[in-house]
């Protein structure tokens, strides 16, 4: 049906589509006259009557306006943002239909990217799916028009900043301080020059990095002060790049941290440097990536994308020695400190980077029988490539991307000869596209 996109149209003479899929960013995938539609809040299996928006060359998009025909799976979303906010897409999918639906892209992509399947489906990982989410930036814009300060993520697709009043991923101890967290910046003397707030929860505490582009005044600093204090959280403040963060109230926080196992471990961070965003999952996937690797006392392991230590030091209990490598010298210090504090002697760090063609030289001088791999969204394709010169007997690669988990998987079993045993979904980000899964290899 030819439309003029200008002109409002009856909502009953908008087009309709059957869904067939879901798109890797969330969106339902249809084919409209030969021609690919993606569609906001549209889910497989539905009939839907969508409003067109923008034509490309290869696909067009499109918003629902009804559905006609509904999934048996469609839910109602628990957040009023829903569909405007860009930190949510599959509220409206059942919990259980969403992981569903990530399994069958990590099989696909493991399938035709990587030309393998495993030989064992493990079931997701399961964990909370509310108020999960301890770490996230939320975005900051002063718009006196709609009122003042702006707190939240980006709109979908788009650069504005949605006004949340609360939110239901977040940590309700994050959660609970938006409103609040918009008056006193309004209150600023540069509402305008503060971009973002970073927030991070930590077993013990809740921190808050506010960016400024500009210098705060003595009065700016004095109400940060007393708001940090009426609401019992650290205040830090970040004029310029991340080395510039300091501590405004209370001046000399208590670290943050988490803790593992069965309270085994500490591990403390900084508000600014990666931990798992899920804690619950985290909790669970160190315990898995543990049995996985099927250690015992013998074992010499190394840990690529190390982080703080956060599998490291669970592997060093049950490992003769772990060696951590990874690419960002802070958090090499900080891993350091993390074993101190948790007396794992056992556990080595050093700084390298995993992306260079010398990085097997270094991390290869240790002789290693298992190995693990958790490296950022980019992949380890330089890791896998070398993987020749360590030949560890078991692998385990735990990926927040299953399109490079597959290519490097392509790698691992067709180039050297490992088997892809086993993989499985974890739930470390439920009501958002982001796929988070664990596989496992063994020297064929
Ligand atoms: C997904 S995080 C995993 C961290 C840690 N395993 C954890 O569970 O908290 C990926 C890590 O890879 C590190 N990284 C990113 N690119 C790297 C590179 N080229 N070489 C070494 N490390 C890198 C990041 O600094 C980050 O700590």
């Amino acid at each position: 049906m030819a439309l003029d996109r200008r002109a409002p149209v009856a909502p009953d003479r908008l087009p309709s589509a059957e869904v067939t899929s879901l798109s890797h960013d969330g969106r339902g995938v249809a084919r409209v006259e030969g021609k690919i539609v993606f569609i906001d809040n549209a889910l497989p299996g539905e009939q839907v009557r969508y409003r067109p928006g923008k034509r490309r060359r290869a696909y067009d998009t499109g918003a629902v306006v009804d559905v006609l025909r509904p999934s048996p799976q469609r839910v109602t979303a628990k957040c009023v943002y829903f569909g405007v906010c860009g930190g949510c897409s599959l509220q409206h999918l059942d919990p259980l239909a969403q992981l569903e639906i990530k399994q069958d892209q990590l099989i696909e992509n493991l399938e035709k990217i990587g030309k393998t399947t495993p030989e064992t489906v493990l079931p997701p990982l399961r964990g909370p799916t509310w108020g999960y989410r301890r770490k996230a930036r939320l975005g900051v814009r002063f718009v006196p028009k709609k009122g003042g300060v702006l707190v939240g993520f980006r709109e979908r697709r788009k650069s504005f900043v949605t006004p949340l009043q609360h939110c239901e991923v977040l940590d309700p101890r994050i959660s609970i301080l938006l409103p609040s967290l918009s008056e006193v910046i309004t209150d600023l003397s540069c509402p305008a020059r503060i971009p973002q707030i970073e927030v991070a929860v930590g077993d013990n505490a809740v921190a808050l990095v506010f960016r400024h582009l500009d210098p705060l005044t003595e009065q700016d600093l004095n109400s940060l002060r007393l708001w940090a204090q009426a609401h019992r959280v650290q205040v830090y403040l970040q004029p310029g790049d991340l080395g510039s963060v300091h501590p405004l109230s209370p001046p000399n926080p208590e670290p943050l941290y988490y803790s593992l196992g069965e309270n085994e471990f500490d591990i403390e961070f900084s508000p600014t440097d990666f931990i798992q965003v899920n804690r619950e999952i985290n909790r669970t996937l160190v315990t898995e990536v543990v049995k996985l690797l099927d250690l015992n006392a013998t074992d010499r392991v190394i840990d690529l994308f190390c982080g703080l230590g956060n599998f490291t030091l669970p592997i060093a209990r049950r490992a003769a020695a772990v060696t951590g490598y990874e690419g960002n010298p802070v958090l090499i210090n900080k891993a350091n400190h993390n074993a101190e504090r948790n007396k794992c002697d056992n556990a080595r760090f050093a700084c390298v980077d995993l992306d260079s063609e010398q990085s097997a030289d270094v991390f290869t001088r240790q002789k290693c029988n298992k190995l693990l791999l958790d490296p950022p969204r980019t992949g380890a394709m330089q890791v896998a490539k070398t993987l020749s010169q360590c030949r560890p007997e078991r692998l385990v690669y735990v990926s927040c991307n299953p399109a490079t988990l597959a290519r490097d998987t392509e790698v691992i079993v067709n180039v050297h000869g490992y088997c892809l045993t086993a993989a499985r979904v974890v739930d470390m980000f439920p009501h958002t596209q982001h796929v988070e899964s664990v596989a496992v290899y063994e020297r064929g």
